[in-house]
């Protein structure tokens, strides 16, 4: 007993502890965005298959658990079966061992003896990308969805005119590397469904898919634009392609909400003339027929023609809904195919169906037409029909021979014949609508002409040819070729049609291949990759999709072309707020690939910095050569439009436009005056030298220079240009050549008074500093001045780590410069050429190598919260982090000044006053969650 509730303590225990890692960075819990994943768990930051076993590694420190067996186990909630993550210790199951002295061999639980290998801690790993030969050979499927075809999900006894509009639907489905592909055409007077399932055959359902958003809106361009619904389920387990292999998976389309749900479900099956199909239709109850009796009625058409002088077209459609009576043995159908604007009977046959069914039917012909015909074919305008020989007008279906259902872009890269370094490149996409025609989108980098240009797209024997004249606008050619010869439809599916276009005197070429559309390649439009470094080739170039789905997860598909297959590459991006000097960037890697072709859809979400960055920002897609790290290919990506989801929960009023507001962008540095700053540094600015600001988490905070008094005759004093304090002019420096100072990288001129620039509280008007004319050297003294409250820890002034000497002037001094009195002999020549760096207070004194200081060190000794390391030449400066102990110390502080009525300065504490407010405001918070737990 006591066994059992540890395990479950353990399995508490890991399942909490896995899911707290996972938790997206973005949000936090009460607008968690999840994956919509129900088949599969995801473990650390590893996808891991329904149905896998692991032993958990849980990484640094904590490594690897022998004793736990974790397994990935479908979990029933409700009608859904989703993937949960189950970790036990397995250790009290570990055998007694059938010897005296058992050992613990390493990586394993259980104490064994030789020759005991049935211990629980033996996990047969299935490798996971293991693919099973017999599923990649039928790759193509499709469902029919009708009233008829419905499975009764609901267990409701749905009366015949629920579907009372008769809406069908028709999906393709393509197995591809573990991924199911997935189209839909829907009857057109049926909006776009709210959501899709795969469901088992006692209506488990398996998987869902979001296909839209309110009112039936659609984000893609494509899916929009021809009308179908297309998508990707990522990584079928190995049980759920079981079931597709054995025709055992349904497909549920749901439209409406939970009350007023309607829904059309069909089965997802196997036919063989899926694979060369070519067109397709949806065939519905044609005009005038019974509509009690053709209640739930549907069909599809598999169309498909094999091109040779004497052409022939094959058709396969699966029906249902054209018979009286389902007992009869034998029924005669008639299918007729029609050129429908001259009545012209192109195919007719009479077919008879033996022993029909409710739901599904299928019948095949074939017959050879003429080219004039499949001319009329590829451009949309031939109509399919089935009927009953014995009621034709009553029981009869009918639809468009359109484009095939799949989801389907051609794509390719466009480089110059010429393959040297002035050639051009550019890329190429394009796809069909519903009524055939080639929407095409063409760019060619550095094309500023506004000209047509020739474009031709030629098949494999070079005979079958469409040439269109392109209108190029801005580099780009966007156009619609309305009469698509029929003869380059089947080159271009099989991703063997070359296209080529005419710029002056260069030809750019390509191979158009087809691509399933799906996650990036669903975003409205492909970027250009260019080549990095003109030195190379032009015909080093690339394509990527880049798009950020609903749940805020991020896709990426690039195909690059003219690096070989044999480089190691790496893919990665750059994400600024905005292009400008200093902008600080995030690089995120994405992946390291070899040869032409990468996509990915990263497990973890994206941050709420990174969705920022693409939304506002610009990004920069870049491919680089591990081994040489030379950059080759990049892109930049303008603004993206996000989902409303992944935004900022900005309102119209807050939204940050960089212009009038440079102050709140979502970074730790600041942006000021068109460059950034990194965070706890101090600048002057550029169109106000007496204005020094720093910046301080993400904003900056900017002052402007009081003049201390001095002392001399009005008409002696001067201002001299690019210094914001006057001088008196009998003030000369006795030194010969140069009469300045330099303090923190900023010039006075002998005798010049100032006061310095403290962070985070600015000018600090409680020290007054001196540019000495003899010496050149900065002088600063700490005020005592009751009326200014300068007075600090008036009785410690003398105990403080500066030196004084007489007059009360204390000496700019490094605090650490004791440690490294050995270095101070050493002439500053020979400490900057040993990786010194330079003191900006003082030229003669540089740091050494390898020491450390605090910057900005006036007279105070006391601005110690920020420490510099000075490694080879460069200082790396930290601002100690605020604790809570030291507000502790502060607010203690700050109570017992202001009981006494003294004057305070808590600059002495590294942190500010609100910071510590903020923490304090924390903790309470977590002190009332914690009690209420
Ligand atoms: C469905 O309904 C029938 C009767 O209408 C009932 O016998 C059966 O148990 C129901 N099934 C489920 C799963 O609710
Ligand atoms: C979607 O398609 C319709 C009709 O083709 C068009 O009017 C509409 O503008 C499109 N919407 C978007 C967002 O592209
Ligand atoms: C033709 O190409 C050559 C070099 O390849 C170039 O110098 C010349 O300007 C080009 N002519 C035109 C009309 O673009
Ligand atoms: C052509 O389409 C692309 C997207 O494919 C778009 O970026 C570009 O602005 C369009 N150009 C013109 C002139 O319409
Ligand atoms: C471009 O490539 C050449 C040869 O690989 C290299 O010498 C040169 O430095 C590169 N230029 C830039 C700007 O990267
Ligand atoms: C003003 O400056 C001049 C020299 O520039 C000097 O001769 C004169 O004494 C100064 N006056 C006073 C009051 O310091």
């Amino acid at each position: 007993m006591e066994g059992v509730l540890r395990i479950l303590v353990l399995a508490v225990f890991l399942v909490v502890f896995v899911e707290s890692r996972n938790k997206s960075p973005l949000l936090d819990d009460d607008h968690a965005i999840s994956r919509n994943k129900a088949a599969e768990c995801v473990f650390g930051k590893q996808i891991r298959e329904l149905g896998s076993q692991w032993i958990p590694d849980l990484g640094v420190p904590i490594g690897v658990l022998y004793c736990m067996k974790c397994e990935c186990l479908p979990i029933q909630k409700k009608r859904r079966i989703v993937a949960k993550v189950q970790c036990r210790n397995i250790k009290s199951e570990c055998p007694e061992p059938s010897c005296d002295e058992p050992v613990l061999l390493p990586g394993r639980c259980c104490k064994s003896c030789p020759g005991d290998d049935h211990n629980p801690d033996i996990i047969d790993i299935v490798p996971q990308n293991a693919a099973d030969d017999d599923e990649i050979s039928n790759k193509h499927f499709a469902a029919l969805l009708t009233g008829r075809s419905s499975l009764d999900l609901h267990n409701h006894s749905w009366s015949d005119d629920f579907n009372k509009n008769n809406v069908v639907a028709t999906g393709r489905f393509t197995f591809h590397r573990k991924n199911l592909h997935f189209s839909f055409y829907i009857s057109e007077k049926a909006a776009r469904p709210r959501s899709l399932h795969f469901i088992d055959h006692q209506g488990n359902i398996l998987e869902e898919f979001i296909l839209s958003h309110a009112g039936g809106l659609v984000n893609s361009l494509y899916q929009n634009a021809t009308r179908k619904v297309c998508g990707i389920w990522r990584r079928l387990p190995k049980g759920y392609r079981h079931l597709l292999k054995e025709e055992k998976m349904y497909v549920v389309l749901i439209w409406g909400n939970k009350d007023t749900e309607f829904t059309l479900s069909g089965r997802v099956m196997r036919y063989l003339a899926l694979g060369s199909e070519q067109f397709s239709s949806l065939l519905e109850p044609a005009p005038g027929t019974d509509s009690m009796m053709m209640a739930g009625a549907g069909g599809t058409a598999i169309v498909s023609t094999s091109s040779s002088l004497s052409p022939v077209l094959h058709l396969a459609i699966i029906f249902n809904g054209l018979f009286t009576n389902i007992d009869d043995v034998e029924v005669p159908l008639n299918v007729m195919l029609v050129l429908e604007e001259k009545k012209q009977v192109i195919l007719q046959e009479n077919i008879i169906v033996h022993q029909p069914a409710t739901d599904l039917n299928l019948i095949e012909l074939s017959s050879t037409v003429s080219q004039a015909d499949l001319r009329s074919l590829s451009r949309g305008r031939l109509v399919v029909t089935v009927s009953s020989v014995s009621k034709p007008e009553a029981l009869r279906l009918s639809g468009n021979v359109i484009t095939k259902i799949t989801c389907e872009i051609f794509q390719t890269t466009l480089s110059s014949e010429k393959h040297s370094q002035d050639g051009d490149s550019g890329l190429a996409w394009m796809y069909l609508n519903n009524q055939g025609s080639l929407i095409y989108n063409v760019q060619v980098d550095n094309l500023d002409s506004d000209t047509y240009h020739l474009m031709t797209l030629t098949d494999p024997s070079g005979k079958k040819k469409a040439e269109v004249y392109a209108p190029f606008h801005k580099g780009w050619a966007n156009g619609t070729e309305e009469k698509m010869a029929h003869k380059i439809i089947d080159p271009l599916y099989n991703g063997k049609l070359d296209m080529s276009i005419v710029i002056a005197n260069d030809t750019l070429h390509g191979y158009l291949s087809p691509k399933l559309v799906a996650d990036a390649r669903d975003a409205p439009a492909p970027v250009l990759l260019k080549r990095e470094n003109y030195t190379l080739p032009s015909s080093v170039v690339g394509i990527v999709w880049i798009s950020v789905d609903n749940d805020c997860h991020f896709h990426y598909d690039v195909s690059i072309s003219g690096l070989g297959h044999d480089r190691k590459l790496e893919l990665y991006m750059e994400m600024y707020p905005i292009i400008a000097p200093g902008a600080p960037y995030i690089q995120k890697h994405l992946e390291d690939f070899q040869g032409n072709q990468v996509e990915g859809s990263p497990v973890e979400a994206l941050s709420k910095e990174e969705l920022d960055r693409l939304d506002g920002g610009v990004t920069f897609i870049k491919v680089k050569d591990i081994v040489s790290q030379v950059i080759l290919l990049s892109a930049t990506l303008p603004k993206m439009q996000l989902p409303l989801t992944c935004r900022s929960p900005f309102t119209d009023n807050n939204v940050p436009t960089l212009l009038d507001n440079p102050l709140t962008l979502p970074t730790e540095e600041c942006f000021f005056e068109g460059k950034f700053y990194k965070k706890d540094t101090s600048w002057e600015s550029t169109k106000n030298p007496c204005q020094t600001c720093f910046c301080e988490d993400g904003t900056s905070k900017c002052d402007f220079m009081p003049c201390p008094k001095i002392d001399c005759p009005q008409n002696n004093i001067t201002m001299t240009s690019g210094e914001c304090c006057p001088v008196c002019s009998n003030q000369h420096a006795t030194k010969s050549g140069s009469n300045k100072c330099t303090f923190n990288g900023r010039i006075y001129s002998a005798g010049s008074k100032f006061y310095p620039f403290l962070i985070p509280t600015g000018f600090d008007t409680c020290t007054e500093c001196f540019c000495n004319p003899k010496s050149l050297e900065i002088e600063c003294k700490r005020l005592d001045d009751n009326e200014k409250n300068c007075c600090r820890n008036c009785k410690n002034i003398n105990s403080s780590a500066s030196t004084s000497n007489d007059d009360g002037i204390t000496f700019i001094q490094n605090k650490y410069g004791s440690k490294h009195k050995e270095d101070n002999g050493k002439p500053p020549a020979l400490i900057m050429k040993e990786g010194g760096c330079r003191n900006q207070n003082d030229e003669r004194k540089p740091y050494p190598n390898g020491s450390k200081f605090h910057p900005f060190l006036a007279s105070l000794g006391e601005y110690k919260c920020v420490t510099c390391t000075c490694h080879n030449g460069s200082p790396t400066c930290v601002r100690q982090r605020c604790e809570w102990k030291t507000c502790k110390k502060l607010f203690d502080f700050r109570r017992e000044r202001r009981a006494k009525k003294m004057p305070m300065d808590l600059s002495d504490y590294c942190c500010t006053v609100k910071e510590c407010k903020r923490m304090r405001h924390r903790k309470k918070v977590e002190e009332r969650t914690s009690h209420t737990q």
